[in-house]
């Protein structure tokens, strides 16, 4: 089947009670890693591109890709998403440039500036046939382009939200209830120890999305830097030469919750980078005279495969939903 929006992947993991993933892509054996899982398990799939991702890969070699792995991988619906679109001419070039779905992330805009700006963005994107994602509150963490602090970060205030999606007519809204964007979410000390001895990270804000689904009854939301930090993936780079500091990521079985609920599109990027980082460097340990990149490529995109099917059934319970 050709790219398809995410409308009718929302509505269903809105009735089902599960998540679709949006996995970010920058190269051929990311592409590849991810919707080979997604073909084998049978689970819709949203593949985002980053305002990075178009710097460093090329807007047209990153279509490209996802258009091969359209053909490939014949059962299953994929999207093509832009992640974190910064201004209208980003977001007009990704519309104009085969994508079904762009994120016009103004939330660190004032909240009259984020709904002039998203309401641009949807009027040109609908009469293109191509749906929006906005966003409302800061989440903390590093991204390529932007680092917010954990004190600069601010949920979503749901008294907001009816106002916003009434006046921008955005078709999914990410909201900042507790998540956080890289992979050196949270670090020990913003952590507490349960009775085990293990550190917790912050819960989600289950209260602020439960208000913010009370004021939107049916809406699909979306929730950014929910990757868990892997720990076999960050010892793997440490005993392999690296430095990843101590971190705890977001517990799965907090977004396998939030899955069930209104949260219908969960991104996850920083694990399948651990995770392809860590195997590259095993690899090199390994086998230090190896130097085509085949060889030590294909490891990587297998772990990546391997983890993404891990995150279908276990965290967002779309596989089986294609
Ligand atoms: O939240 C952003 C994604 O992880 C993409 O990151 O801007 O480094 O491509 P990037
Ligand atoms: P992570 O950094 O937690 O993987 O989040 C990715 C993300 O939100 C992309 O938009
Ligand atoms: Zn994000």
């Amino acid at each position: 089947m050709p790219l398809v929006t995410t409308t009718e992947m929302f509505k269903k993991a809105y009735d089902g009670g599960y998540a679709i993933g949006a996995f970010n892509v920058n190269n051929m054996e990311i592409v590849q890693g991810i919707t080979e899982a997604c073909q084998e398990e049978k689970a819709p799939v949203i593949l985002q591109v980053s305002k990075g991702a178009r710097a460093y890969a090329n807007h047209t070699y990153l279509v490209k890709l996802v258009e091969a792995a359209v053909i490939e991988c014949k059962d299953i619906p994929i999207a093509l998403h832009l992640d974190h679109g910064p201004d209208f001419e980003t977001c007009k070039a990704c519309v104009d440039g085969g994508f079904t779905s762009v994120m016009i992330d103004a939330s660190g805009k004032p909240f009259a500036e984020n709904i002039e700006i998203t309401r641009k963005v949807v009027e040109y994107a609908h009469d293109h046939g191509v749906v929006v994602e906005a966003e409302l509150g800061t989440l903390a963490g590093v991204e390529d382009e932007v680092k917010v602090s954990a004190k600069d970060s601010s949920y979503a205030h749901p008294e907001e939200v009816e106002e916003f999606v009434s006046k921008t007519g955005c078709d999914s809204l990410a909201i900042a209830i507790g998540t956080s964007h890289g992979a050196y979410k949270f670090t020990p000390a913003q952590c507490t120890r349960n009775e085990k001895g293990i550190l917790v990270p912050p819960p989600l804000r289950f209260d602020v999305l439960d208000e913010i689904v009370k004021r939107l009854p049916g809406f699909p939301i979306v929730l950014h830097g929910s990757s868990s930090v892997p720990q076999n993936y960050v010892k793997m780079i440490n005993d392999n030469g690296g430095k990843m500091p101590d971190a705890v990521g977001i517990p799965e079985e907090q977004l396998r919750k939030a899955a069930r609920s209104a949260v219908c599109k969960i991104n996850i990027d920083s694990d399948l980078r651990l995770a392809m980082t860590g195997t590259i460097r095993a690899y090199f340990n390994e086998h230090p005279d190896h130097f085509d990149p085949r060889q030590y490529l294909k490891p990587a995109r297998a772990n990546i495969k391997e983890l993404v099917r891990h995150k279908l059934i276990d965290v967002l319970g779309c596989a089986g939903k294609a």
